[in-house]
């Protein structure tokens, strides 16, 4: 798959998760075959006014070859100003929040807001063009339950110089329920003819091959069957995954998120994390427990070290 001049390495993308894309799971997901990798979404406004919580969420390592750093807002010279700053040298493509669906964000013109109002989108994309990277565009395919306007706005994105495109197959006001709307998603692939990255209920390598036969996407981006589980992208492109247990893989995530965070945020961080690894694993909800339970870096380690629950096999 190729997003302008840029060649992924596979068409299988990791997606912008508020709280949980950290970097040391994005490293994860890229190292295990992610052709690309998100930052969850920040704002512009933050980034501008030097906000030290905003720039957490752009750290990366070199695994992550092609990355995409997510931003949201509503005023085009702001984000264009936030795309220019030095933080965002490093990425090499700018992708725009246009379907987060959360009422704040709504409330304030940003995320999903921006379905109704694509003018103002493409505006958006047409001025982050200005700072010389690809700009990508991730959108619901509608606002209003019963109102699909995706196409046309996609078309809309295409228009004003988007490089590709994320379509979820969700409304803003389905937020996550029922189940996303694929035959959509395939109707906005006809409409362009930009590369458009298919998203939502993809939760093993089955629903990755059947969602690409039913969309004809160029690529399927992945996002809660990534959570605790980076090892999707090694089945689904064949990448050898580098780690023998879920154990090792829990314990090179809390490393990365030490080397970058302190160690109250690593910790707080990976409480989370840990639960999410914890899914389904006989004896799971004990080691969540305990892990909740920790305070300091050593604690949750030990923790995580001791644990049977974590020694099965990272591919099974
Ligand atoms: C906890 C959570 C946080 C999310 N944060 C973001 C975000 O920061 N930016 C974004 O574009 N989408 C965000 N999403 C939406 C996902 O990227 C994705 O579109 C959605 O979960 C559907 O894909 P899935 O079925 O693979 O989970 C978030 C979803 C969840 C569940």
């Amino acid at each position: 798959m190729k997003i302008e001049s840029l060649t992924l390495s596979s068409d299988a993308v990791f997606a912008p998760v508020a709280g949980f894309s950290d970097v040391g799971l994005r490293s994860l997901c890229a190292r295990m075959g992610a052709g690309l990798t998100y930052t969850e979404m920040v704002s512009a406004k933050g980034l501008i006014y030097g906000n030290e919580h905003t720039e957490d969420l752009l750290h990366t390592t070199p695994f992550e070859k092609i990355k995409a750093v997510q931003i949201f807002g509503s005023e085009p010279q702001i984000m264009l100003k936030a795309a220019k700053g030095k933080e965002f040298e490093k990425f090499d493509i700018i992708d725009v929040n246009m379907g987060c669906p959360v009422k704040k964000i709504v409330s304030n013109g940003e995320g999903s807001a921006l379905l109704k109002n694509p003018a103002l989108a493409a505006e958006i994309v047409r001025e982050l063009r200005r700072a010389e990277k690809p700009v990508t565009v991730k959108f619901r395919i509608g606002f209003e339950k019963n109102s699909r306007t995706g196409v046309d706005f996609a078309r809309y994105m295409q228009d004003a110089g988007a490089a590709a495109i994320t379509v979820h197959g969700r409304t803003r006001e389905q937020f996550y329920e029922g189940s996303a709307d694929w035959d959509y998603i395939a109707e906005v692939v006809r409409a362009v003819n930009i590369p458009v990255i298919a998203n939502g209920d993809v939760f093993s390598e089955e629903d990755y091959k059947k969602i690409k036969a039913h969309t004809g996407a160029a690529g399927v981006m992945i996002a809660r069957g990534a959570l605790g589980n980076p090892q999707i992208f090694s089945r689904i492109t064949g990448t050898p995954c580098p780690f023998g247990t879920v154990k090792e893989i829990v314990l090179e995530h809390i490393a990365v998120l030490a080397s970058f965070h302190s160690e109250i945020y690593t910790v707080n961080n990976m409480k989370k994390q840990v639960a999410c690894y914890c899914k389904g694993l006989r004896g799971g909800k004990q080691l969540k427990l305990e892990t909740f339970g920790a305070r300091t870096l050593k604690e949750l380690t030990d923790a995580v070290k001791n644990s049977e629950v974590l020694e099965v096999p990272a591919i099974k």
